[in-house]
């Protein structure tokens, strides 16, 4: 119900709230535009702007691995969370804006707004957060400076951003006149729907996989007889290391690999805002909504159904081999359904494929599992969780 194109309910509220609390958006750059969600949509589903966007995240992700890369041939034990989340985000501003925009302060900012945005949400008075505003304020203000770098010309990496502030002159926001702050808000609220959820589903990912010992094998598998088949060796992969889309999209095992850690691991709400009373019927019951509630629906009710998933605790990549999974709505669905969903699998194949070719992964501990809250925030996992990492080619 929440998922159709109902008259009765809204998501524009909650994103005006989040854009006011979460962000710091001022109030009359609040207001949800549905032309946004159509921009967005037809952008990133576009087999052009996606082939793009995938190939620069490649390059861009080997390239900040190669960063953070401890010397290869030695193992090291390190929190797979913190280099999942160092070399993701970064590889996210690369694609999104430029290197130049890329520093170790930026990138510490960014992991502790992330540990407590959602307090930003919750209503507690923003006079009691002022840790955390002050971390955003410092992103905002490094995103102006990388703008006001560029003066008229545009330096954004992919024209995504540089459409969309396009869009903003033009279509969406002529009501106002833009300053430099509004601009640079927006260009975080998309790095950070493009940067978080991702590199969690990246962690979780590859922790099941690697915690899996037949599931390691066969994923391990698939890819090692995939390069073999489409590269002249694996070195070579190891040197120029960018797959096409058709060749991502072939990866059928990894993504199913991919669907389970969605649903095992997706607590995300999905929000809608009631603009006028209705009745709804649910099992013979009659409920009257009113006007003004937020209704509230988490995924991990439908994920976690023993009838829709049997053994719904265990990663079972193999549950799809036979059915498509339509009961996952770790993207949301209908209206709002993510525009960034194939750009996201994208991204956590890059990072899935890059690891299984050359890590080996120990973990030392179980991960202890937080909780974020938001539009698709998927359970956090404690950053302390410790890995064994060697290489493995
Ligand atoms: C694993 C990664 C991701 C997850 C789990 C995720 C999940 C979601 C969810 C649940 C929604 C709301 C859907 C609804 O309310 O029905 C959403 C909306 C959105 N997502 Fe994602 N997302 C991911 C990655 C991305 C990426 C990579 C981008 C951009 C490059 C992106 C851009 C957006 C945008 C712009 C919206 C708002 C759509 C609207 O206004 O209707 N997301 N996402």
């Amino acid at each position: 119900m929440l998922l159709s194109n109902n008259p009765h309910f809204v998501f524009d509220t909650f994103v005006h709230d989040a854009l006011k609390h979460m962000f710091g958006h001022r109030e009359s750059m609040c207001h949800y535009k549905p032309g946004i969600n159509a921009f967005y949509t037809d952008f990133l589903l576009s087999q052009r702007h996606l082939a793009d966007l995938t190939e620069k995240y490649q390059r861009a992700y080997i390239d900040r691995w190669s960063v953070h890369a401890q010397p290869s041939g030695t193992a090291r034990r390190v929190s797979l969370y913190d280099d999942m989340f160092e070399t993701a985000f970064e590889a996210t501003v690369c694609v999104l804006f430029d290197k130049h925009l890329v520093t170790p302060a930026f990138t510490d900012a960014m992991r502790r707004f992330i540990a407590k945005d959602y307090m930003l949400m919750s209503g507690i008075p923003h006079y009691f957060l002022s840790d955390i505003i002050r971390t955003r304020e410092f992103m905002v203000q490094a995103l102006c400076t990388w703008r006001a770098r560029y003066g008229e010309t545009s330096a954004y990496a992919s024209d995504l951003l540089e459409e969309r502030e396009k869009g903003s002159r033009t279509r969406w926001h002529t009501d106002i006149t833009l300053t430099d702050r509004d601009l640079a808000v927006d260009n975080f609220v998309i790095l950070y729907a493009s940067s978080v959820n991702t590199f969690l589903m990246m962690f979780w990912t590859l922790y099941h996989i690697y915690t899996t010992p037949h599931v390691l094998a066969t994923a391990r598998a698939s890819v090692i007889t995939y390069l073999n088949t489409h590269h002249d060796s694996i070195e070579e992969y190891l040197g120029q290391p960018v797959f096409s889309l058709q060749q991502l999209e072939d990866q059928t095992y990894l993504k199913a690999c991919i669907q389970e850690a969605l649903r095992l691991h997706t607590s995300g709400f999905i929000f809608r805002d009631v603009v006028q009373d209705f009745e709804y019927e649910v099992k013979g019951e009659r409920y009257l909504i009113k006007r003004g509630e937020r209704l509230v629906s988490n995924p991990a009710f439908l994920h976690f159904d023993p009838v829709l998933y049997p053994n719904p605790d265990t990663f079972d990549p193999d549950r799809y081999s036979e059915k498509k999974d339509r009961h996952n709505l770790s993207f949301g669905g209908g209206v709002h359904y993510c525009p960034g969903r194939k750009f996201a699998r994208n991204e956590i194949l890059t990072a899935v494929i890059h690891y299984l070719v050359k890590y080996d992964l120990e973990f030392q501990d179980a991960p202890i599992v937080g909780f974020g809250v938001g539009t698709g925030t998927e359970t956090f996992a404690d950053p302390a969780t410790l890995v064994g990492v060697k290489r493995a080619l």
